[in-house]
């Protein structure tokens, strides 16, 4: 082992540069425009994947972006075979002048690197590329069977990995997956994440008159598809943050008293958190510490909302559409299909009769939760343990990532979710930005993790 954190300290400049190309290619998932450079990043992946002297390297076709793949399988039947899996495509830039520095063109400052893709998730990919290098240079070979999974799809629901999954599912069998692509608790506080949450994006389309009308000659006489679709929203939840959608409820897990408890063992001062956002008061459902509330409840929330005149100055009129996208964030065991159709029902329910109303399922994604006395978390603790000069916390995720129950249902195994970012990098924000220092910790961490996972047995 000593020879290879030897080989990763002094690699250090070199990782850092090779991050640089990784992050330049726009593999905007969600662009169209986008389509080549995302191809292109696959290619790249894949190339690097091939060079550091992983094998089987491929990029292989989907209906939409193509995912890579490549494994080496070398470390003998009596070790376990690990599935990584991460992603290569970014969500869009904009607003593009909050950008300190172009998204794309790699910029260190005060020890992190900015770029869009830097925390999530291509850096957190190089983390296990350079892990792996480092064992297959020094030692020509891995203590345990790898194979990675890269796919160009994460940032706008995986659409066509479950059914890849499901192709594939002999090249893809293994004992346990892993997923990089997670915050740490905080800067110096580890952590292994043991659940997810789910998503369910909708949009809302709502027509009234079937043109834009002078608002002098026509206001007084229409309702207004603005103010229908603002009070319809209002209508959703009330003011203790509580879901009014009849059913949503239904099938929440609850907190159990253990992990309530975990929770308030975690260092958390609402005050700070407030500060830090630039907010006088924090807002979240009644009877739910903040932390339970991100991690544990789920929400509803506008993303966006559009219609009528939104240009500079002022222009008298009564708008024809107005739009809004909402969603969801679940929990275990509330099913994404059937909150959509609650949603659905609800606001069908509360359509004024004044207005035309379209609801719209945009994507879906399933909560997920894992046992955490398994080998395999055992093993992630140690590494990190190791990797960071302290025990991991266990903490769960806001965030979603879907791919984590479909390994559960069709491969049967579970995942370790082995975070490097911090929650404060700014993913799917201006100025996104990957400290350094987890960089490197992060590689120790995976290096002395694949061995971890070679001692199990
Ligand atoms: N890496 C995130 C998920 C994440 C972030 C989990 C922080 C835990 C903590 C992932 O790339 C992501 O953004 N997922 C989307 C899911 C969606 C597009 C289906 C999300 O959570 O919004
Ligand atoms: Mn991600
Ligand atoms: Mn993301």
């Amino acid at each position: 082992m000593e020879k290879i954190l030897d080989f990763i300290d002094s690699n250090k400049e070199r990782y850092i540069g090779e991050l640089k190309k990784f992050l330049s290619f726009p593999s905007i998932s969600t662009n169209p425009e986008n389509k080549k450079d995302v191809e292109e990043c696959a290619r790249y992946v894949k190339e690097h994947l091939r060079e550091i002297g992983m094998q089987n390297a491929k990029v292989m076709p989907t209906k939409g972006h193509p995912i890579v793949y490549a494994d080496w399988l070398n470390a003998g039947k009596d070790k376990p075979t690990i599935l990584i899996y991460g992603h290569y495509d970014v969500q869009p830039v904009d607003p593009l002048n909050l950008w300190t520095t172009p998204p794309f063109e790699a910029d260190i400052r005060n020890g992190n690197i900015y770029a869009r893709g830097s925390a999530d998730d291509k850096g957190q990919v190089f983390i296990h590329l350079k892990a792996l290098e480092s064992h297959l240079t020094q030692n020509k070979s891995l203590p345990v069977n790898i194979k990675m999974l890269i796919e160009g799809e994460e940032e706008i629901g995986s659409e066509h990995l479950e059914e890849f999954i499901k192709e594939n599912t002999e090249l893809l069998k293994c004992d346990v997956a892993v997923i990089s692509d997670t915050a740490m608790y905080d800067e110096d506080v580890p952590a292994i994440g043991y659940a997810l949450r789910g998503l369910c994006y909708m949009e809302v389309n709502v027509t009234g008159p079937n043109r834009d009308l002078h608002s002098g000659q026509y206001g007084g006489g229409v309702d207004n598809p603005i103010n229908a679709l603002a009070k319809m929203i209002t209508k959703m939840k009330d003011d203790k943050g509580r879901i009014l959608i009849d059913g949503f409820y239904d099938d929440v897990l609850p907190l159990n008293e253990e992990e309530k408890e975990n929770f308030k063992k975690l260092p958390f001062d609402d005050k700070k958190y407030a500060a830090n956002l630039g907010v006088d008061e924090l807002f979240g459902e009644e009877g739910f510490t903040t932390l339970e509330r991100i991690w544990a409840r789920p929400t509803l929330d506008v993303n966006g909302i559009w219609g009528g005149f939104t240009g500079e100055g002022a222009k008298t009129v009564l708008p024809s559409k107005a739009h809004a996208k909402i969603s969801m964030r679940l929990v275990p065991k509330q099913e994404p299909g059937k909150i959509e159709k609650l949603f659905t029902d609800f606001v069908k329910k509360i359509a004024p009769k004044t207005m035309k109303v379209e609801v719209k399922g945009l994507h879906h994604g399933k909560g997920a939760i894992t046992p955490i006395d398994s080998e395999w978390i055992r093993a992630a603790s140690k590494a990190m343990e190791q990797g960071f000069g302290k025990k991991p916390v266990f903490i769960r995720e806001g965030g979603s990532i879907p791919i984590v129950v479909t390994f559960e249902e069709i491969l049967g195994v579970s995942t370790v979710l082995l975070g490097f970012g911090l929650p404060d990098e700014n993913a799917h924000s201006p100025d996104e930005h990957l400290n350094l220092n987890n960089f490197q910790r992060g590689i120790i961490t995976s290096s002395i993790f694949y061995n971890e996972l070679a001692n199990l047995q």
